[in-house]
């Protein structure tokens, strides 16, 4: 492979684009919706920037390394901030709450933060979708924790069941049996719906794509294959790196026979296959399994997600160069309404769609190695 020599830069230093101060005309307790017409429905967010793992398509060692300039205590988001944050959010229409980090079973405590989350309402009266996404590795420890606190439901990422594979991707060495027996716990402690992430890397892991298929078919797990994306600015993306989802779809119909699902629910990554028996029809015993072609069929269309990172900035696109700094307003003399109204603000004027653009950039643009964001700063 080519050498190629990343600079380190801290895309989170420089101007943040001022939050735009509460207008009279904020739909305060009615759908809020962008530019484009897409509502608010779902926030993510990242409760750390650290994490155990190195996968090079996220956190490359050679970046993610002893000098990189992680964030210090003092500018995370307290629990309490967060959860006032997250009050207001589903206010303005939010349903959906992920944790996410870098690793966010890292953060202290984090079962404190999930009780709190708990306790919230949405607009509609209801308990909101609660879930978080983690590496695995800290599962088995945690899940009952996580589960008594009140998280509904969990997303582990796991790229091979092949030990080599595993310990090579994560680039820590770490065993996949930990992260097996972390899902087993989340299971036996009574989280509902677990899905996994695989992000396939073409000549990486593609190989692994049936044997996980076989491993996770019928065991009531969703089994999401994701193509690797160039999201942030230092894991040297290249397009032949990427499988498309299509191909993966006709390698899993070369075992399994697949049927097409309903999406579950508006603006899902996912798009779904169920197993089917011998008539032709969705068994739901065996399951189903999804597929994220954020590259080859972009979904920003009905994109209804919103991020928060781990020290308040807000972010509108996962592919966005800057955020929104909430945290001055949380830390200042805004009132609730006044916060609500600048997050209703913020998102009316959203216009992104990376995704769909993507396409029509030619590869020499520079938009794909631009100083974007890093996931690891804002979440999966
Ligand atoms: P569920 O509610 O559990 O279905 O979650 P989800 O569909 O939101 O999926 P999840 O949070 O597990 O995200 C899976 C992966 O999809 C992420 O890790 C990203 O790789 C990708 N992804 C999620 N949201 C976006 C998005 O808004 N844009 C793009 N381009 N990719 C996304
Ligand atoms: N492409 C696709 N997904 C990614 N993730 C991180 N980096 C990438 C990337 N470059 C997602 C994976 C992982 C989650 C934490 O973030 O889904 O499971
Ligand atoms: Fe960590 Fe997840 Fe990023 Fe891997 S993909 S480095 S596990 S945050
Ligand atoms: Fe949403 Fe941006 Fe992803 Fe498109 S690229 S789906 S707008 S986060």
């Amino acid at each position: 492979m080519a050498e190629r020599v990343i600079p380190i830069v801290d895309q989170r230093k420089g101007a943040l684009p001022a939050v735009v101060p509460a207008g009279a005309a904020t739909p305060l307790g009615a759908q809020l919706i962008d530019a484009h017409q897409r509502p608010l429905r779902d926030l993510r967010i990242s409760v750390t920037d650290r994490c155990n793992f190195r996968c090079s398509y996220c956190m490359p060692k050679d970046v993610f390394n002893k000098d990189y300039p992680y964030l210090p205590h003092s500018a995370l988001l307290s629990f309490e901030e967060i959860t006032r944050l997250a009050r207001q959010f589903l206010r303005l229409g939010v349903h959906k709450i992920r944790l996410t980090g870098g690793e966010p079973l890292l953060r202290k405590h984090i079962e404190r933060l999930i009780a709190q989350l708990a306790d919230l309402r949405t607009l509609d009266g209801k308990v909101p979708d609660l879930t978080l996404t983690t590496n695995g590795s800290l599962l088995a420890r945690k899940a009952q924790a996580l589960r008594d606190a009140g998280l509904s439901r969990v997303t582990v990422s796991l790229d091979s069941l092949d030990d080599a594979i595993f310990r090579g991707m994560n680039d820590m060495d770490f065993p996949v049996a930990e992260v097996l027996s972390g899902i087993e716990a989340a299971q036996k402690a009574g989280l509902k719906h677990i899905k996994v992430n695989m992000v396939v890397k073409r000549g990486t892991n593609d190989h692994e794509i049936l044997p996980m298929a076989r491993h996770f078919r019928g065991s009531g797990i969703t089994l999401r294959f994701i193509e690797y994306m160039d999201v942030g600015s230092t894991n040297g993306w290249r397009m032949d790196e990427v499988l498309p989802s299509d191909d993966v779809i006709r390698l899993l119909q070369s075992e399994f026979p697949l049927v097409p699902l309903a999406a579950s629910s508006q603006g899902e990554t996912a798009r779904r296959w169920g197993y089917a028996d011998a008539s032709g029809k969705h068994d739901p015993s065996q399951g189903e399994v999804g597929v994220i072609s954020s590259v080859t069929h972009a979904f920003c269309g009905d994109c209804n997600r919103a991020r928060l990172s781990t020290e308040g900035q807000l972010y509108l696109c996962l592919f966005a160069e800057q955020g929104y700094d909430l945290r001055t307003l949380l830390r200042g003399t805004a009132s609730d309404d006044e916060l609500a109204a600048a997050i209703a603000n913020i998102w009316q004027g959203r216009r992104d769609r990376y995704s769909e653009l993507r396409a029509s950039l030619p590869p020499d643009s520079g938009e794909h190695t631009k100083r974007r964001v890093e996931m690891s700063y804002i979440g999966g």
